[in-house]
C-alpha cells in the first residue's frame, strides 16, 4: 500500500504511538529504496534526537544511512530517509511570507499581536500548519512518499477539517465585514463594541480593535493565495495516493475515539487503508496459581510473592482487554489492512525500537 501512496496520514487518539508509528512507517519505506520524508509532530525528546531532530528548523533533515545502519537498519539502494519535527509558528510564518506581495505588507502582519497569538495558539494552527506543511513538502516533489504525523488534538478531526474552516472563514462574513474596515469599522467604533473595546483599552492597555483592524487590512492581500492554499490542501487529502493509517490501543476510550474517526473518514468517502493497533499488551502465558506455590512464597516472602501473584493477574488482564477490544474493533472497522504491534518494554526511543515497531507492522 505504502509503495503505491504519496502521503501517508497518520491519525489518531493521542499517546497511542502516532509519532512513533509515523517514524517506524517511514524508516522502513526509505529501507525499501524510496526516499520519504517523515514530519513528526511534537516527537519524545529521545526520539527526536535518534533521528537527529535535535535542532527544529522546519525543513526535513536527511537521517544518513550510517546512522540507520548503526541502529541495525540497511538501506537499499536509493532509500532515503529525512524527517523534520514540525514547528508551527515558523510554518505560519514561513506561510505569510510566501503569500505576502511585499516585504512591508509581510512585516506587518508578522508583527501585529492578532497574527502572533492566532499562529501561536496551539489549537486548529498545529493542526492547519501539518497540513500546510504537508501541502508545500508534496508540491516541491522531492519524496516519493511523505509520511504526516498528525497532532494530539481532542479532536483527531480537526486537522481534516483545517483547510475547509480557513476557506470558510475567508468566504465568509466575518471576512467580508472586516474586509471593508474603513466603514464597517467606523459602524461598529460607533457601537457598543467600540464602548466595550474602549473600555478594554483603558483597562488593559490593548488596542484590540486597531490590532484587528490592522492585522485584516494587511491579510487581505493574501485571501486569494490562502483560499487557493486551502484548496490545494483539501484536494490532496482526497486524492487517492493519499492514504490513512489509523493507529489505536486495546484501551476502550482510544478505540471508541478511533472509531469515531474512522467514520468520520469513511463519511468523507476515505476508506481506512489500515489500522494498527499497538501496545497490546501480550498474554503472559502464566496463571496466577503457578505463582502461589509454597516455593515462591518461601522464596520471596509473603507480601512480594502475593504482589507478584497481582502483577500476573494485572498483565493477564490487560492481555485479555486487548484482545477483545482488538477483536471489536476489527469486526466493526473492517479495514482494508491490520496490524497489531506488541508493547514493547520501555520507551521507543532508537532506531532499533523502530526498527522492531516496524517489524511488526509489515510482518504477516
Ligand atoms: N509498541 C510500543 N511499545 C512500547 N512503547 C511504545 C510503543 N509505541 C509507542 N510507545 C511509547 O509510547 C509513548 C507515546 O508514543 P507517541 O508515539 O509519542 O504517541 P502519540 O504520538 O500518539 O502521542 C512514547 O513514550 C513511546 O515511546
Ligand atoms: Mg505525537
Amino acid at each position: 500500500m505504502l509503495s503505491e501512496a504519496r502521503v501517508c496520514v497518520v491519525a489518531g487518539p493521542g499517546g497511542v504511538g502516532k509519532t512513533t508509528v509515523s517514524a517506524a512507517l517511514a524508516m522502513e519505506m526509505a529501507r525499501s529504496g524510496l526516499r520519504v520524508a517523515v514530519v513528526t509532530i511534537d516527537p519524545a525528546k529521545r526520539l527526536a534526537s535518534a533521528l537527529g531532530l535535535e535542532s527544529l528548523d522546519n525543513t526535513p533533515h536527511r537521517v544518513e544511512n550510517a546512522r540507520l545502519a548503526k541502529g541495525g537498519v540497511k538501506v537499499e539502494q536509493g532509500g532515503e530517509l529525512w524527517a523534520m519535527a514540525l514547528d508551527p509558528k515558523r510554518t505560519f510564518d514561513d506561510l505569510i511570507t510566501g503569500l505576502s506581495p511585499d516585504a512591508s505588507s509581510r512585516q506587518q502582519v508578522l508583527d501585529n499581536r492578532i497574527y502572533r497569538e492566532l499562529s501561536g495558539a496551539v489549537a486548529g494552527a498545529q493542526e492547519f500548519t501539518a497540513v500546510a506543511k504537508l501541502y508545500e513538502l508534496e508540491s516541491e516533489g522531492n519524496f516519493d512518499l511523505i509520511v504526516l504525523d498528525t497532532p494530539p488534538s481532542r479532536n483527531a478531526l480537526d486537522f481534516l477539517d483545517a483547510p475547509a474552516r480557513l476557506s470558510r472563514f475567508f468566504d465568509g462574513r466575518a471576512m467580508q465585514v472586516v474586509m471593508k474596515p474603513a466603514t464597517v469599522g467606523l459602524r461598529i467604533a460607533g457601537g457598543g463594541t467600540g464602548i466595550l473595546m474602549g473600555v478594554m483599552k483603558r483597562f488593559t492597555g490593548v488596542d484590540l480593535f486597531s490590532d484587528l483592524a490592522d492585522f485584516f487590512s494587511a491579510i487581505s492581500g493574501m485571501v486569494d493565495g490562502f483560499t487557493e492554499r486551502a484548496r490545494g490542501v483539501a484536494a490532496l487529502l482526497a486524492d487517492s495516493r493519499t492514504v490513512f493509517v489509523i493507529v489505536t490501543t486495546g484501551e476502550e476510550t482510544p478505540l471508541a475515539e478511533a472509531t469515531y474517526l474512522a467514520n468520520r473518514l469513511a463519511d468523507d468517502g476515505r476508506p481506512l487503508s489500515a489500522l494498527i493497533v499497538n501496545q497490546v499488551n501480550a498474554d503472559p502465558n502464566i496463571k496466577r496459581k503457578a505463582v502461589r506455590t509454597k516455593e515462591v512464597r518461601e522464596a520471596l516472602g509473603e507480601e512480594l510473592s502475593t504482589q507478584l501473584a497481582d502483577a500476573v493477574d494485572t498483565a493477564r488482564k490487560s492481555a485479555d482487554r486487548d484482545r477483545s477490544g482488538l477483536t471489536g474493533i476489527t469486526a466493526s472497522l473492517k479495514p482494508e489492512r491490520l496490524a497489531v504491534v506488541e508493547r514493547l518494554h520501555g520507551e521507543v526511543h532508537d532506531i532499533q525500537g523502530l526498527a522492531r515497531i516496524a517489524a511488526e507492522v509489515f510482518s504477516d
